[in-house]
């Protein structure tokens, strides 16, 4: 279990506030970063790469001397044309950790690694996880099963278990981690760091809307719904919202294939029923809405966090004395 050098010391929680298409944005990462944790961003959620080379700019200049390093996300994927031109400013900008999903490719390692970046790719089988670690990856980032965005299906024990055997670098634990308990037990469990998505969308600087949130924070785990329907691939959306774009989610039609082109193609096109967009619309959150009850300043969330990590890990210090030999 271990740390990059460049993470080691930096932060007050061990947090990365995951990359969210359409909810986090620089105030976020500002914000995360700012108290402690990794704020990060997916550099699709600008528009063009000149935007994305605002954002890294607007983030330097927003971050306090003390602030925990900051991250980007790249989809490394033939359906995507931006890669080479947002890891070019991923490297102009020294961006401290580059996230990639679906591709992990040496080439992107090397040009982060030259500048003394990090790497961590995320996985949700350990096959996967195998030919990130061949590509030379500094962390993998398991996605378990009930995750928000492209989840997993696999148990969080069993993913850990199979990937510990062969893989001894920073390992980061996602899924459902929504307290600073989750935190402690994912640690418990293996992790190096815990990696949060949904929680952050439920905070005042996530570009989500005022309705996604209500709605989140309304929501239980049997709200979310696993379907590659509306996403091409196996992803968690909330019930509430495929109802609210007139779609019945008990029916939706299989996908033709995989196609990740509806990052920018409108997806209910039926005449006479308004056009709602996956992840625009359809809002996808994972089955930890189920401790989420509130909206709050992402700087309280994180103080929050710790204080329940402290009290977790002091309530399982009793624990252990109890069968302890
Ligand atoms: C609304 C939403 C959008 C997401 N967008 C992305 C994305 O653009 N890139 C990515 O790598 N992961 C994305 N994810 C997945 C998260 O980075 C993370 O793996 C996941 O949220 C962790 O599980 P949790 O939501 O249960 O905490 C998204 C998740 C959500 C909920």
């Amino acid at each position: 279990m271990s740390l990059p050098a460049s993470l080691a010391g930096r932060l007050k929680l061990p947090v990365i506030a995951a990359p969210m298409f359409l909810t986090s944005g620089p105030e976020l990462v500002i914000a995360c970063s700012n108290a402690g944790i990794v704020g990060t961003f997916p550099a699709l959620n600008q528009r063009t790469s000149a935007g994305v080379d605002e954002w890294l700019t607007t983030i330097r200049a927003g971050l306090k001397a003390d602030a925990a390093p900051f991250g980007v996300n790249l989809i490394v994927h033939k359906t995507n044309p931006r890669v080479a031109a947002d890891l070019a400013l991923c490297v102009k900008h020294r961006v401290p950790m580059v996230i990639t999903s679906l591709g992990a490719a040496a080439e992107v390692v090397d040009a982060v690694h030259g500048y003394g970046g990090v790497v961590f790719h995320d996985v949700t089988t350990a096959r996967h996880a195998k030919k990130a670690a061949e590509a030379g990856v500094d962390g993998l980032i398991l996605v378990a099963s009930g995750a928000g965005g492209h989840a997993g299906t696999l148990s969080p024990f069993s993913l850990m278990a199979e990937v510990r055997e062969f893989f001894d670098k920073t390992v980061l634990l996602a899924g459902c981690i929504s307290t600073g308990g989750d935190v402690a037990a994912a640690l418990m469990m293996g992790a190096d760091l815990a990696y949060m998505g949904t929680r952050f969308i439920a905070t005042t600087e996530s570009m989500a809307s005022d309705i996604n949130k209500q709605m989140l924070v309304d929501a239980g785990a049997s709200d979310i719904l696993y379907t590659p329907a509306i996403s091409s691939i196996g992803t968690n959306f909330l019930r509430q919202s495929i109802v609210a774009a007139g779609l019945d989610p008990d029916k939706l039609a299989a996908p033709a294939g995989v196609d990740l082109s509806h990052i920018t193609e409108p997806y209910n096109k039926e005449p006479g029923k308004p056009e709602s967009k996956a992840w625009r619309d359809i809002w996808s959150a994972g089955q930890g809405v189920a401790s989420i009850h509130d909206v709050l300043p992402a700087a309280m969330l994180v103080e929050r966090l710790g204080a329940e990590f402290n009290a977790r890990v002091a309530a399982f210090g009793s624990v252990a004395k109890q069968y302890a030999a």
